[in-house]
């Protein structure tokens, strides 16, 4: 999983991140993720914003990528008041041949599925170790504190092994941006990504899952500043 502190430039992720935001057009609203690649496609549209004279108004995910957003200048509006959006971009932590991700390496997830899911077009931006033939990172859950017993012995039934995930700088477990834990499940290959969603999806206090089954499009970054695009 993407190292979350990580403070240094990757040329990959930039290209991948500058990209998207060419895709972007006047008039669009642009659902934003979170993390460190999209971070680029952010700045990149407050830069268009500001030179191009690009109109968009855009959705965030975090209140990272809010922070993002309004430093770079990038006018924003909520699915209360914008609920279908053109296009959404995000980073994953691990995608497959048929465009499956696994998504949460910052416990963003489940407000980028929402948003993924209320747009038009969603696509991924990703540097290239994030590729791989069958899924295998863990799965992060996003979990309802009061229901956190149940989906652990849950997810323990299904076969997995899930570890709820401690905080940096602060004793005890992250606390999501909605209130919630996350428990981290390793699957090991996981070779029906679908099935398994479904079954997640099943858990009572789990509210959401990491495995993204929408991605119509996956922009890689290479070091060299090109990218590499796969459509569904
Ligand atoms: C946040 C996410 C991120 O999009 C994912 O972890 C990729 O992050 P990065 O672009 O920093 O590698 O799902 O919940």
């Amino acid at each position: 999983m993407a190292d979350r502190n990580q403070t240094s430039e990757s040329p990959e992720k930039k290209a991948a991140g500058v990209y998207a935001a060419s895709l972007v057009k006047s008039g669009d609203a642009v659902g934003l993720g979170t993390g460190s690649t999209v971070a680029y496609t952010i700045k990149e549209l407050g830069r268009r914003i500001r030179e191009d004279k690009l109109d968009i108004v855009g959705v965030v995910t975090s209140y990272q990528s809010e922070a993002i957003a309004i430093e770079a200048g990038v006018p924003l509006t909520t699915l209360a008041q914008t609920p279908k959006l053109t296009i959404a971009i995000d980073g994953a932590d691990q995608f497959d041949e048929n465009l499956c991700a696994i998504k949460g390496g910052g416990a963003a997830h489940t407000r980028e599925k929402i948003v993924s899911m209320s747009a038009a077009r969603f696509i991924v931006v990703s540097d290239p170790a994030k590729k791989v033939k069958h899924l295998s990172v863990s799965v992060p859950i996003e979990v309802m504190p009061f229901g956190k017993e149940l989906v652990v012995t849950s997810l323990k039934e299904l076969g997995g092994s899930p570890v709820l995930r401690a905080a940096a700088k602060k004793d005890g477990p992250v606390i999501t941006d909605n209130g919630n834990f996350v428990v981290d499940c390793a699957f090991g290959e996981i070779k029906n990504p679908q099935e398994l969603a479904l079954k997640l999806s099943q858990i009572p206090g789990a509210v959401e899952h990491g495995i993204f089954m929408n991605v119509d499009e996956v922009i890689i970054g290479k070091a060299d500043g090109t990218v590499e695009i796969i459509q569904k």
